[in-house]
């Protein structure tokens, strides 16, 4: 497959997408969202793979769905042709999604990044939910996510004013997991990615099933769950070779069985 709108690449155990239409700083229009799940449907794909980068430019991550597209279309256009859904599909991928953001990540660029697993924020970063100063609302899950990850009245904030968030409001307020000189930016969340990659990757799968389970389940069906894939990974060879060697003082040799 040939990508327009994205670049694709491998870094040992690391799948990285960059965002790569600088001409519209990064909007996400139908093109970027195709090329982004058959991306990252390869990786989830590919056994090699433990874990996935996704970033922008130095400028923007996303400066949000693309205005211009979604310019002239009716209700009905929107309504049959169930608008934005894809973007369910890609918050579905199974490996984890680390979301490297520098400058803009705005309106649907804000909701990409929280449906990735975590961010780590450039120093330049910039999050806001500006959908209202079009006419419109959150339409890719901010309205919801952004609430879970910072609660409701920083969100009810964001959404109502439209205002941005700094890297460092952002981090306070549990957005974002960590900030680095955006010069550093992509080299940390790679490295970030490759310490996830380098572990059992059914390990690492059920890890993050678990974590997302919080939010959509009770605390007691929550813990229900975790406790019966807990109880699952006692089947791996994984789990006996990281026992072992860590009894044995030594590094453990995963082998994703
Ligand atoms: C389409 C966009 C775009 C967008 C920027 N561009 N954002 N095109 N959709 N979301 C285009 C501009 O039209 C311009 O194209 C080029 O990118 C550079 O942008 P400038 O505005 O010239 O850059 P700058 O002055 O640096 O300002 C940066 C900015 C501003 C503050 C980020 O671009 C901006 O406000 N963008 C829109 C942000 C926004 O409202 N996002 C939410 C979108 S709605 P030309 O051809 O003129 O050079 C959304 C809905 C989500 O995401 C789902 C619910 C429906």
């Amino acid at each position: 497959m040939s990508y327009e709108n994205i670049l694709v690449e491998t870094r040992g155990k690391v799948g990285l997408i960059t965002l790569n239409r600088p001409q519209a700083l990064n909007a996400l229009n139908s093109a970027v969202l195709g090329e982004l799940l058959v991306a990252t449907k390869a990786f989830d794909a590919d056994d090699s793979i433990g874990a996935i980068v996704l970033t922008g430019s130095e400028k923007a991550f996303a400066a949000g769905a693309d205005i211009k597209e979604m310019q002239s279309k009716t209700y009905v256009d929107a309504y049959l042709g169930d608008l934005l859904s894809g973007w369910d599909d890609f918050a579905r991928t199974r490996k984890p999604i680390i979301a490297a953001v520098a400058g803009y990540a705005l309106g649907g660029g804000c909701e990409l990044a929280m449906m990735c697993d975590f961010i780590i924020a450039g120093d330049n970063a910039k999050f806001g939910q500006p959908e209202i100063t079009l006419g419109i609302m959150p339409g890719m899950g901010g309205s919801q996510r952004l609430t879970r990850f910072v609660g409701k009245s920083k969100a009810m904030d964001m959404c109502l004013t439209g205002r941005m968030m700094d890297a460092q409001e952002a981090e306070r307020s549990g957005l974002v997991s960590r900030i680095v000189p955006v010069g550093e930016l992509v080299e940390e969340a790679l490295k970030a990615a490759a310490k996830i990659a380098s572990f059992s990757l059914p390990a690492i799968l059920m890890n993050k099933e678990a974590v997302n389970r919080a939010y959509e389940m009770s605390l007691t069906e929550g813990l229900r769950f975790e406790r019966r894939i807990f109880h699952s990974l006692f089947a791996l060879e994984d789990q006996k070779e990281g026992m072992a060697a860590f009894a044995e003082k030594r590094k453990p040799e995963f082998r994703n069985k």
